[in-house]
């Protein structure tokens, strides 16, 4: 079966996981009909009987049907399997899950049918990423994809991979102060200045004053710096006061509901006219912090990242914008240079990397692509791209409080 060459990641990240998520269960419901004839006729204890052997009989053959994605000390290059591992940092932001890591893998089987992909996601630990990047490297990856959880202490992670020839593409954060082949990102300043320059925009279409909240991303992640500066060369001439600002540990949502929660503790309810938030998952956070306070209307919150429930709430009139970043030329490019990479294509692999970023240590070859504002005035053009590239689903996003706005934007599924 052509899925052999692809490693799922929970089946190495979490053995009784696979055992029990994706292998008993479906060849477990399968066979169900047989199973309820026979257990009619068989008392309890033998149906459990014969429930463990058909679960074992299933774990044994999936075992052997993927054997090729379990042999972990398998020296590299065994079997003529040329294997990519895929490191990404977390699962609270869809992007992951939803585009990065189906995109990528689809990109890989289409160019390279004989490699394979070692997928592991972190879920926001750096130490756990460090054992996972140990654990590929062990299994033999001849290239690394990266994403880290931080982007300091990857540098280790990096020089790991140098040592074993193995060379490592920066995807989507930075790794600092090491010795990388490639980066692929979006100008991540510009996505700051977008969120700000909407923000401030809006606030003084409306006339108002004052003050607003700041809800950073993670300090580890280089990108959050990035998004960070962008905004303060917007925010900080805009006349605006930054009367609260947060770094949110881990991008996480309820991190960020704490912080916002704080925030209308120390500013009172109508303390402040404006939130920036750094992505949407933040954003999120902030506004149930508003909602939950009983704040109406909810002052504009900005976003990133396009997640369906966002563009759902620019839609409904909750959250005032998000910025729009293509997974998909991001992921595919990067396919398409770990696989050049895995084939000693450094030629066409350079040919690829359009700029050069700096991470401290050198100059990165880098593929830098463009990331796009979206408020609900534009979002018949800006929605509507997202569903002509495959992004987000027409069908998905107009439902519930969000079918109006979609009607009123002249998006249709
Ligand atoms: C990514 C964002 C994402 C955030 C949280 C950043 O590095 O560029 O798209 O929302 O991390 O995972």
């Amino acid at each position: 079966m052509a899925d052999d060459k692809i490693v799922i990641s929970r089946a190495q990240q979490e053995k009784p996981h696979f055992l029990s998520d994706s292998g008993v269960k479906g060849g477990y419901h399968e066979p169900a009909d047989s199973q309820q004839e026979v257990g009619n006729l068989l008392p309890m204890r033998a149906r459990r009987a014969l429930r463990l052997v058909a679960v074992a009989a299933v774990a044994a053959l999936l075992a052997a049907a993927c054997s090729t994605t379990k042999q972990s000390n398998t020296p590299s290059g065994g079997g003529g399997a040329k294997k990519i591992a895929l490191l990404l940092p977390e699962t609270k932001t869809t992007r992951y899950e939803a585009q990065d890591r189906p995109l990528f893998e689809a990109k890989v089987k289409a160019l390279c049918p004989d490699c394979q992909i070692l997928y592991q996601n972190a879920n926001q630990d750096s130490a756990k990423q460090q054992n996972q990047a140990d654990a590929v490297l062990t299994n033999g990856a001849k290239v690394m994809v990266l994403d880290p959880v931080d982007s300091a202490s990857a540098a280790s992670i990096a020089a790991k991979a140098k040592a074993k020839g193995v060379p490592v593409i920066s995807y989507d954060r930075l790794i600092l102060n090491a010795d990388i082949a490639y980066y692929i990102s979006f100008d991540n300043v510009q996505v700051g200045k977008l969120q700000a320059q909407s923000l401030v925009d809006k606030l003084k279409k409306d006339g108002k004053t004052g003050s607003i909240v700041m809800i950073n991303g993670s300090p580890t992640d280089n990108n959050a710096k990035l998004f960070k500066q962008g905004a303060h060369s917007v925010l900080d001439s805009s006349g605006f006061k930054i009367a609260r600002q947060y770094d949110t540990p881990d991008w996480s949502p309820d991190k960020a509901q704490t912080e916002m929660e704080q925030a209308i503790t120390a500013l009172g309810k109508t303390g402040f006219v404006g939130v920036y938030a750094a992505n949407d998952g933040t954003g999120g956070g902030a506004i149930a912090a508003m909602k939950g306070q009983g704040i109406t209307p909810i002052p504009p919150v900005t976003g990133q990242d396009a997640e369906l429930a966002a563009v759902q709430r620019i839609l409904s009139g909750e959250q005032y914008m998000t910025v729009y970043k293509a997974i998909k030329p991001e992921a595919e490019d990067t396919a398409q240079l770990a696989v050049d990479l895995v084939n000693g294509n450094t030629a066409d692999a350079n040919s690829l990397a359009n700029k050069t970023q700096n991470n401290g240590q050198k100059d990165v070859p880098s593929v830098i692509l463009t990331p796009i504002a979206v408020t609900k005035d534009t979002a018949k053009d800006t929605v509507g791209k997202m569903i002509s590239d495959g992004f987000l689903k027409a069908a998905d996003i107009c439902t519930g409080a969000a079918a109006a706005g979609c009607q009123a934007a002249g998006i249709s599924s």
